[in-house]
């Protein structure tokens, strides 16, 4: 598989990240040999960046990512970058109780993670988002010790702001922003991309399919199970759902001629806006994974690109990525709209 660089340091990944989030959290019930029959799948596929977050099934998907790694046999282990997330706090019902990223709470985030993984070193750490309580400058610094002391080889931010960056970045190199980038989630274009471009950090661009939104498949009448995020998103929202849906019949139309799907079409036009973002597909059955990858092989020319941009130009989309308390965490859109 194509290969693209995770920011200036010589880190690479495959062209197409696998987010096992969706395995076991977030969208309603999954199951676990689905997940971990993904993973083999995206292993032989020839993916080497698997993204989770310790609070993804308050420790779960660590545990599956653990397990699936030690099935697939052959020390698989040391061919994946593993990339984590920490500092989201959650209770025993999972509720979400805020941010902590204080350097004590790094250093044991991290040794929970490494246990759960099964591992001696994480390819990537990144706090999940801003804790407004603590200085980037104390999270990251705590996590470049942990880089001296040989737990973590890169460090990674997700969804924060220019300003959060180039103070972060001034304490250590950052690999990649991990942040929300598809078609109806354009926000990064003005000052972030930018920003990452200027600094030499690579994106790694989730929800890629807008959560299922723009894959193609969603059917609006759909039950959703309780604490399905979908169920919360403004995008799925009744009086938003027909508008962002119709938006897609240019991809539907794209798709027929190409002889793709739309989830395709809208993954190609995220690895066609450059080589220095790599979209993470949270895939949690093989067939999805294997339709995913599918994206690899659609060209897109100048003027599919700019039938798409004519159809869904930036900001085309009704609601919100997030619902208010969640936007509010975002440190991402303090300085431009989504
Ligand atoms: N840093 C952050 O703040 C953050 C936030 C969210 C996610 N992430 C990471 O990014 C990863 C991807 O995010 P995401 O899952 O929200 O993005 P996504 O790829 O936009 O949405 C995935 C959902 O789309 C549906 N889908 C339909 N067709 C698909 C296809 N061909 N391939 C894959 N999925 C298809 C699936 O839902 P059904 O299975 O229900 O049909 C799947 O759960 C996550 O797993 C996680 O690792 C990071």
């Amino acid at each position: 598989m194509e290969q693209r660089a995770l920011g200036r340091s010589g880190l690479a990944s495959s062209a197409i990240g696998l987010g096992c989030m969706g395995m076991s959290d977030l969208y309603g019930p999954a199951n676990e040999q689905d997940g971990i029959a993904t993973i083999h799948a995206a292993l032989e596929a020839g993916i080497t960046l698997l993204d989770t977050g310790d609070f993804y099934g308050m420790g779960h998907n660590e545990m599956l990512i653990r397990d699936a790694l030690r099935s697939a046999g052959g020390n698989k282990r040391d061919n994946v970058l593993l990339s984590v997330k920490f500092g989201a706090l959650r209770d025993a019902s999972g509720n979400w109780a805020g941010y902590d990223c204080r350097p004590a709470a790094v250093k044991n985030f991290l040794a929970y993670s490494l246990r759960r993984l099964g591992t001696d070193h994480l390819d990537i750490y990144r706090p999940s988002r801003l804790d407004p309580a603590v200085p980037i400058e104390e999270t990251i610094g705590a996590i470049a010790d942990q880089v001296k002391a040989g737990y973590v080889r890169h460090i990674g931010l997700s969804e924060v702001g220019v300003e959060t960056i180039r103070r972060a970045h001034a304490v250590h190199p950052i690999s990649d922003l991990q942040i929300e980038y598809s078609l109806l989630s354009r926000g990064i274009e003005k000052d972030i991309l930018p920003t990452c471009r200027e600094l030499g950090i690579s994106v790694t661009a989730y929800g890629v399919l807008s959560r299922g939104l723009i894959s193609g498949h969603w059917d609006p009448s759909r039950k959703l199970a309780p604490g399905d995020f979908r169920g919360f998103s403004p995008r799925f929202s009744s009086e938003n759902l027909a508008h962002n849906l119709a938006l897609i019949e240019v991809l539907r139309n794209i798709a027929t001629e190409k002889q793709a799907t739309p989830a395709q079409i809208a993954i190609a036009w995220v690895l066609a806006q450059g080589s220095d973002i790599v979209p993470l597909v949270g895939a949690r059955r093989p067939e999805r994974l294997a339709e995913s990858l599918g994206a690899l092989n659609v060209k897109l020319d100048a003027a599919d690109l700019s039938r798409i941009e004519q159809a869904i130009p930036a900001g085309a989309a009704a609601g919100e990525r997030y619902a208010p308390t969640l936007m509010a965490h975002l440190d991402s859109e303090k300085s431009h709209g989504s």
